[in-house]
């Protein structure tokens, strides 16, 4: 494992090369699952956490796809969810009749994902599939429910602690880190 190459990173979990391979074999089963062509298929991603993982996942899925992007407010500045998400910033997209994919970069509790997949719904998504770059199922609140032939996919498990980088922050920063690490607490205790 590599050493943290960042002062308030505590220890890597996911180096560049870990998660540059687990998300190859991602797109490959995605690839595969979605094969055949109809509906379309619309790559929603969530901003901002998911901005990478989306850019690298929808590079080697080799189907024709769209993407969008949904803003879902839910953290705030904290650590911890609100459990009240509200989508802020909706699809440019029309959905209806579509094979919808979102993109996450990490489950938690599942409030967002929820409110999300019930707002999807609503738009008229034939399916609702999720994959998500990080799954913390230990802190999970509400139990997802998928919409028609949707999947879960997921990259890692992650244990329960505050991770950033590959996407995700704490106050907006550490996004940029190619890596995923624990950040050290006394920087948000
Ligand atoms: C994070 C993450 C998920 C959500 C997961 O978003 O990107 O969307 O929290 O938490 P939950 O399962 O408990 O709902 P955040 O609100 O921090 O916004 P961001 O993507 O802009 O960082």
């Amino acid at each position: 494992m590599a050493s943290p190459s960042h002062p308030d990173i505590e220890r890597v979990l996911w180096t560049e090369d870990d998660i540059l391979g687990r998300v190859a074999e991602l797109a490959s089963q995605i690839s595969l699952d979605f094969e055949g062509g109809s509906p379309p298929l619309v790559v929603v991603g969530v901003a901002t956490g998911a901005f990478l993982f989306l850019a690298d996942i929808v590079k080697r899925i080799s189907l024709p796809l769209r993407v969008d992007f949904v803003r879902v407010e839910s953290y705030g500045s904290g650590t911890e969810s609100s459990g009240a998400p509200r989508i802020s910033s909706d699809l440019k997209l029309d959905v209806e009749g579509s094979r919808v994919l979102v993109v996450e970069d990490i489950v938690d509790t599942g409030h967002t994902l929820s409110a999300l997949i019930a707002h999807l719904r609503s738009k008229g998504a034939v399916s609702v599939s999720v994959c998500t770059f990080l799954d913390k199922p230990a802190r999970r609140k509400v139990r997802l429910e998928l919409v028609g032939e949707g999947k879960f996919y997921r990259g890692f498990e992650c244990p329960d602690c505050f991770v950033v980088g590959y996407g995700m922050d704490f106050n907006e920063l550490y996004r940029n880190l190619p890596y995923v690490g624990v950040l050290k607490p006394k920087l948000y205790s």
